[in-house]
């Protein structure tokens, strides 16, 4: 199963005030797949994908969601359909978990709030597979980096948007957790045909769980493809400035990267 939104920038131009972050970026989402951003601090990672998600106005060019400018098309038409999880998102004071899980569902809601069964499932079901249910009744801002960040990881999956875009959705989580949100992400991708577009910040894991790798480089697409084609020692190079050697990930056959620093270097590599 694929949905069949599309969801694409044109020549976007971004910034902030008289400043230029990103120049010119145009970036069609595969619909059905899975895509990864990557780049180095700074680029411009996040402020395409808020601009994506409605959130920034370009300076110039424009962001077709279903062959319409998302900055034509009312918030909670957007939001029906595309979900974000920011970067650093901020909960209200005090909030419970269940409670800011539940905000997911406001999109679906008429104007005049009605709570539905649908609207219980779909929280219950988010915090299930996040593994949140047993911190329903916890104050967000009270959790370690890691709980909170699954918490608002359940608050994207309960909006069950087609297109889910998330901002380094891993931060603050240990291995274990990382892998179990990316399996996840690539689990409702693969059955609910859900569209997902992620910045991640580690490259391997980006090449690993992802079908078009996106590279950023100084507010500019760099390179964008099959990972296996993106992720050379060139592209390292040129997107993170890093000397690398790049083998065969023994577990995904994806490409692994392996950066060559200047200490802890065997003669053979150097
Ligand atoms: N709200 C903002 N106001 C002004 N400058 C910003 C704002 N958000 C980000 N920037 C600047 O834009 C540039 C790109 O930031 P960002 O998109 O967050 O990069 P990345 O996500 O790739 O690390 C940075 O230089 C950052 O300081
Ligand atoms: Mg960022």
């Amino acid at each position: 199963m694929t949905t069949d939104h599309t969801l694409a920038a044109e020549a976007l131009t971004l910034g902030y005030g008289d400043r230029t972050v990103v120049t010119d970026l145009s970036l069609a989402v595969p619909a059905g797949q899975v895509t990864c951003i990557v780049g180095a601090n700074a680029c411009g990672k996040s402020t395409l994908l808020r601009a994506m998600a409605r959130l920034l106005k370009p300076q110039s060019g424009q962001v077709v969601l279903d062959g319409r400018d998302v900055h034509r098309m009312n918030t909670r038409e957007v939001a029906r359909t595309l979900g974000l999880l920011p970067q650093s998102p901020i909960a209200p004071e005090g909030i419970a978990v269940g409670d800011l899980v539940a905000r997911g569902r406001h999109p679906h809601q008429r104007l005049v709030a009605r709570w539905s069964a649908a609207d219980d499932a779909a929280v219950e079901e988010a915090l299930r597979v996040t593994g949140t249910l047993d911190l329903v009744d916890r104050p967000v801002d009270e959790l370690s980096g890691g709980q909170r960040q699954r918490a608002w990881i359940a608050m994207a999956l309960a909006q069950q948007t087609d297109l889910l875009l998330l901002d380094e959705p891993t931060t603050f989580l240990d291995v274990a957790h990382q892998v179990e949100v990316l399996d996840l992400l690539t689990d409702l991708n693969r059955e609910r045909g859900t569209t997902v577009v992620m910045v991640l910040h580690d490259l391997n894991l980006a090449a690993r769980y992802s079908d078009h790798l996106v590279a950023v480089r100084q507010g500019r697409l760099h390179a964008a493809g099959d990972p296996d084609e993106v992720l050379t020692p060139d592209v390292v190079r040129d997107v993170f400035g890093l000397e690398s050697q790049v083998v065969p990930d023994p577990v995904s056959g994806r490409p692994l990267v392996l950066p060559v620093g200047r200490h802890r270097v065997v003669a053979a590599t150097a």
